[in-house]
């Protein structure tokens, strides 16, 4: 939960500043004015990166060499104060003054979600954001979490770099134990994480698509051999290769739908919500066991969707009560609460059209 944002000379705006109402606030404007700019300005200051993979140097505002982001975040009663400067030179981060814990910190002080339009990517494009989609639920609820899944990414170099430069097979094989060890407590922080988010996939996939979907977790080797029957059988396809082609980094999670519904699965606004349901099942999940409200950022939700579908995205949005910062063409979103705090832009630059109420 954030209450004052400011960002200066991000993407364009030059300096943009806003006290944010702890349920709704609508940002609209017309294309071009910097409602994704802002959204993306606010997901970067909760993540120390962007959210649509853009780079530094695309985001410092033209004609300038640093861009600044800071907020005053409340979590369990707590007031955090988040800052980051980002130039060309790298990333620095604050939390409560101090710079070391990175973007984890981050995260652990502003965990929030993004819905965009390329949000059905989840759905349709490669297993890599399936992955990040489990592990960003499993950073949340599982402390030991982000330690393995730093130390196996290194395991993982660190074979492949012996694999690439064709080293001999007990150097490779003296990576394996790390690996394996790692890579089985990867797995199962996944399948446990599945586990407590199946039901409010299930529920949020009946909302939104009004089927049942089903989840399973595919852990990127055989089922029918330990991750050290596959290191070893795989060997030489490995070393043809030059990288380790079994194991968690090769993880999937595998979405079924009755025939019916994945005819209509090829369409995007079909696909926007199944990956948006994908969406509201984790932030509740990371909701639930932090108990307390998460940041969601709706970049143009009515975007890709009927009335119908976007009634139902709303309607599922509200009732997760977390704090929401939603943008839009128009001033009159579809299913925006009453009371809502609005904001227009306009080249940048915002003004209050209705100031946040009642927050706590
Ligand atoms: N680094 C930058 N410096 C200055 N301006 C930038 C930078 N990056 C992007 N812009 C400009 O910011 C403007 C606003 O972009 P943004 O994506 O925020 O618009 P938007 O309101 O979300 O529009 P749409 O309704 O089309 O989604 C664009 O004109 C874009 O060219
Ligand atoms: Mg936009």
């Amino acid at each position: 939960m954030i209450r004052l944002f400011r960002a200066t000379n991000f993407r364009c705006l030059e300096h943009a500043e806003l006290t944010l109402a702890d349920n709704f606030n609508l940002i609209y404007g017309a294309n071009a004015s910097g409602k994704t700019s802002l959204l993306e300005a606010l997901a970067y200051l909760g993540r120390g990166k962007s959210f649509r993979g853009a780079s530094t140097a695309n985001l410092i505002r033209h004609g300038s060499d640093e861009f600044l982001l800071f907020g005053q975040a409340e979590s369990l009663g707590r007031a955090r104060s988040l800052g980051v400067r980002n130039s060309r030179s790298g990333l620095e981060v604050r939390v409560d003054g101090d710079s070391e814990g990175g973007a984890a910190a981050l995260a652990e002080a502003l965990p929030l979600q993004v819905i965009d339009p390329e949000v059905h990517n989840l759905v349709a494009g490669g297993p890599e954001l399936r992955r990040r989609f489990l592990d960003w639920v499993a950073f949340h609820v599982e402390h030991e979490h982000l330690m393995a899944w730093r130390r196996f990414r290194r395991a993982l170099k660190q074979r492949n770099a012996a694999l690439k430069a064709k080293s001999a097979a007990a150097t490779i094989r003296s990576w394996n134990a790390e690996f394996e060890a790692l890579g089985a407590a990867l797995d199962e922080s996944r399948r446990r994480v599945l586990d407590v988010t199946l039901g409010s996939l299930k529920d949020f996939g009946l909302d939104l698509l009004g089927t049942e979907l089903g989840f399973e977790y595919r852990q990127g080797w055989s089922r029918e051999r330990s991750l050290h029957e596959a290191l070893e059988e795989g060997m030489d396809r490995d070393l043809s290769l030059g990288a380790t082609q079994h194991g968690p980094h090769r993880a999937d999670l595998k979405i079924s739908y009755d025939e019916k519904q994945a005819r209509r699965l090829v369409s995007r606004g079909q696909q926007k919500l199944l990956a948006s349901a994908m969406i509201l099942a984790a932030t509740e999940t990371v909701q639930t066991a932090l108990e307390r409200p998460l940041l969601l950022l709706l970049d143009d939700p009515a975007a890709e969707l009927d009335s119908d579908a976007l009634a139902r995205l709303m309607a599922a949005v509200a009732g997760l009560g977390c704090q929401v910062v939603a943008t839009s063409l128009d001033s009159d979103l579809l299913g925006v609460p009453d009371g809502a705090a609005v904001f227009h832009v306009e080249r940048g630059a915002l003004t209050v059209i209705r100031a946040p109420q009642d927050n706590a």
